[in-house]
């Protein structure tokens, strides 16, 4: 069976930009649980989050202001950083998961006009 015809629509390997402009993208008799609902994040069904529209919304405009603004660096620890569940998922660097939430990255502000 190819990946496409499983239940769920898994055609990440497709190019098709119109999944983003069709709100009903999902395959017809697909799994249709909630929004993300496999991030698990705004939860799912009757108890589904009624703000997730606007919260990522704000998330993208949040996203727009920053990369924007500044501009991101790799440092020499981005290959130990290590994705660690908690309520959501986060960074850590591989061995100091005790020290919590770690993202090194150098940042500065975007250079603007120049290209
Ligand atoms: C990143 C941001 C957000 C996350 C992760 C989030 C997550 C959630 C989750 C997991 C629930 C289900 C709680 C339960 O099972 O009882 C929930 C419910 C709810 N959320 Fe959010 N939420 C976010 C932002 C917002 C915003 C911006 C609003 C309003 C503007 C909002 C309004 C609500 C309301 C009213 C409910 C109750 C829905 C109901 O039980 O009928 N949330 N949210």
């Amino acid at each position: 069976m190819k990946v496409s015809e499983s239940h769920l629509l898994i055609d990440a390997h497709t190019f098709n930009p119109y999944r983003w402009l069709e709100p009903n993208h999902v395959k017809k008799g697909g799994a249709s649980l909630g929004p993300f609902v496999n991030l698990a994040i705004f939860s799912a069904g009757v108890r589904v989050c009624v703000g997730w529209r606007f919260a990522v919304v704000e998330l993208q405009a949040f996203i727009v202001e920053l990369l924007s603004n500044f501009e991101f660096f790799k440092t020499p620890q981005i290959d130990k950083i290590r994705p660690e569940m908690a309520i959501a998922v986060v960074p850590t660097i591989e061995g100091e998961s005790e020290k919590g939430t770690q993202l090194p990255l150098k940042v500065t502000f975007a250079r603007k006009g120049e290209e």
